[in-house]
């Protein structure tokens, strides 16, 4: 008889919240984690560090910036970034201890050491002398994640090359820091280092900033940053770099082709995206089919090539997000325990924690276009926003996409200060098929930011109030 029910590879949000969601439906589960502290790429190199160096940096600037315009003062502030990393570091260990405590909880065996699939039910740990030990299962949920998206020509180093891990843990403000990728990854944390002192140049091979995003939002996001000191080379691509002298020197040229040019950086962050993780876990030889892009196939009930092997999180298709993860995570253990768990994809909101914050759920302008889809379109500024204007945060706007027949919410975009907080009614709308018109109804707290949504709402129907 096999050990446990279930063994999850990997404890990133995906794994760990699969892990508690099977012991809680009676399995018996055990995690393997290949890394000394349980929690993934999010919880040690990814979402959480992240944002506690962008909260903290945001608190640098603050203190600089605008605490003198509401009287009050204070002499100018000063940067000490060990003490700032070991916030940082502070924040990491608290969650990670989080983790380790919920597997305890609900009974769960953490293995340490890496996985290796032998084929269905056979999981194969080595741990780091080398040392083998194979634990029976019934079921394995792959949740091994992502990995950095390397760029040729660029040798990683993470000191002066840096992919997003190092780019979390310098040592000094970078001069300068150049970015190649304005990304979710080169905006945020490109925003961290330049509240601390970096003069941030941000190189993109498209022509517009962030792909994917509402195009509307993201031309009016990156007007904002070039404001905050942000340089952008759009259209360009960086073809190598020379790290023979004191500084770095990047070769860059139009994407289209041209004259090349030179520019001079402290620190070269990569930031292109990322690639699904699935080094030395055996799938060729135990059977498990990667799609063209290196991703686990899965179906529907995220069941894989071979029978009792099921994956989930970024190593699978979908937008590679911590929620998208967890969810996965979730449906992956009800399904296995025979429920009916289910993931909606038109409902995952996606955010990017900069000054201000832009967030997003649904379908974007562009989507419905090519989608042939009429639409009505409702916008609110916060510049018309009460509490904005007296708390003197007014960038951004909130714009709502309804179907022109029905009025059903197809997609809500917001750019602005909480934007990431602010996106959650339009989720719960959307997740409950939702018209603009029933979020025009619902009574708003005054005053509040929130008003904006349902003004954005009104102005669907063209009867916003405050505007
Ligand atoms: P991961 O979190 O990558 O976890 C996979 C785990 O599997 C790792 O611990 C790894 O060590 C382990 N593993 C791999 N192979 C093996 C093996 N063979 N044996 C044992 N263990 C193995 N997403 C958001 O939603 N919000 C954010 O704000 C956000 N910020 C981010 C910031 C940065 C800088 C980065 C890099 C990512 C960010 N993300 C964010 C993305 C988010 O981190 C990922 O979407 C999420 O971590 C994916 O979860 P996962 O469980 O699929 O995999
Ligand atoms: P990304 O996919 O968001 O952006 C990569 C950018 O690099 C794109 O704009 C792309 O056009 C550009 N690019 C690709 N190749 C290039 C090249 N050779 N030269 C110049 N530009 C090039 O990827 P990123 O920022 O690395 O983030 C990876 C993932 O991590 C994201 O997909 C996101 O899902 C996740 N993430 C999420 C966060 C959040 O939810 N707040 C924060 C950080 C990461």
């Amino acid at each position: 008889m096999a050990t446990y029910d279930l063994i999850v590879i990997g404890t990133g949000p995906g794994g760990y919240v699969c892990a508690i969601r099977a012991a809680q439906l009676g399995m018996k589960v055990a995690v393997v984690e290949k890394n000394p502290t349980l929690g993934g790429t999010c919880l040690n190199v990814g979402c959480m560090p992240s944002k506690a160096l962008l909260h903290a940096s945001e608190m640098f600037e603050e203190a600089g910036h605008s605490f003198a315009k509401m009287g009050i003062g204070v002499s100018a502030p000063k940067l000490d970034l060990p003490a700032m990393m070991n916030f940082k570091q502070q924040g990491i260990d608290g969650n990670v201890k989080g983790v380790e405590y919920l597997m305890k909880k609900n009974k769960i065996d953490v293995i340490s050491g890496t996985g290796r699939i032998l084929g269905a039910g056979r999981v194969e740990v080595t741990v780091a002398d080398g040392k083998t030990q194979t634990v029976e299962t019934k079921n394995i949920v792959i949740a091994t994640g992502s990995d950095v998206a390397k760029l040729k020509g660029l040798e990683i180093d993470e000191k002066r090359i840096v992919s997003s891990t190092g780019a979390l843990s310098l040592d000094k403000v970078p001069g300068k820091l150049l970015i190649v990728g304005a990304g979710v990854i080169g905006l945020e944390l490109g925003s961290a280092w330049r509240r601390l002192g970096a003069q941030v140049t941000v190189v993109e091979f498209l022509d517009r900033i962030l792909p994917g995003m509402d195009g509307e939002i993201a031309k009016q996001f990156q007007r904002l940053l070039e404001k905050q000191g942000f340089a952008f080379k759009l259209g360009t691509k960086v073809t190598g770099v020379d790290t023979s002298g004191k500084t770095l020197m990047a070769q860059v040229e139009p994407a289209a082709g041209g004259a090349a040019e030179t520019i001079e950086a402290d620190v070269v962050l990569v930031a292109i995206g990322r690639t699904p993780y699935t080094d030395g876990l055996g799938l060729k030889e135990a059977g498990v089919a990667l799609d063209e892009r290196g991703r686990v196939e899965i179906d529907a009930h995220f069941a894989t090539s071979v029978k009792g092997i099921c994956a989930i999180g970024d190593v699978v298709k979908g937008p590679m997000l911590a929620h998208k993860a967890e969810d996965e995570g979730v449906a992956c253990a009800e399904i296995l325990a025979g429920q009916a768990g289910h993931v909606n994809y038109d409902v995952i909101p996606s955010v990017i924690y900069t000054t201000p914050e832009v967030s997003s759920v649904g379908k974007t302008e562009e989507e419905l276009k090519q989608a042939g889809i009429a639409y009505a379109v409702g916008k609110f500024p916060f510049t018309a926003n009460g509490r904005s204007k007296v708390n003197q945060t007014t960038d951004g706007f909130v714009k709502i996409l309804a179907d022109a027949k029905t009025d059903r919410v197809l997609g809500v975009h917001i750019i602005g200060r909480e934007a990431g907080e602010l996106i959650h009614e339009a989720c719960v709308l959307m997740e409950f098929g939702g018209s603009a018109e029933d979020l025009a109804r619902t009574c708003h707290a005054h005053p509040t930011r929130s008003e904006a949504i349902k003004e954005a709402a009104l102005a669907v129907g063209k009867r916003a109030i405050h505007m």
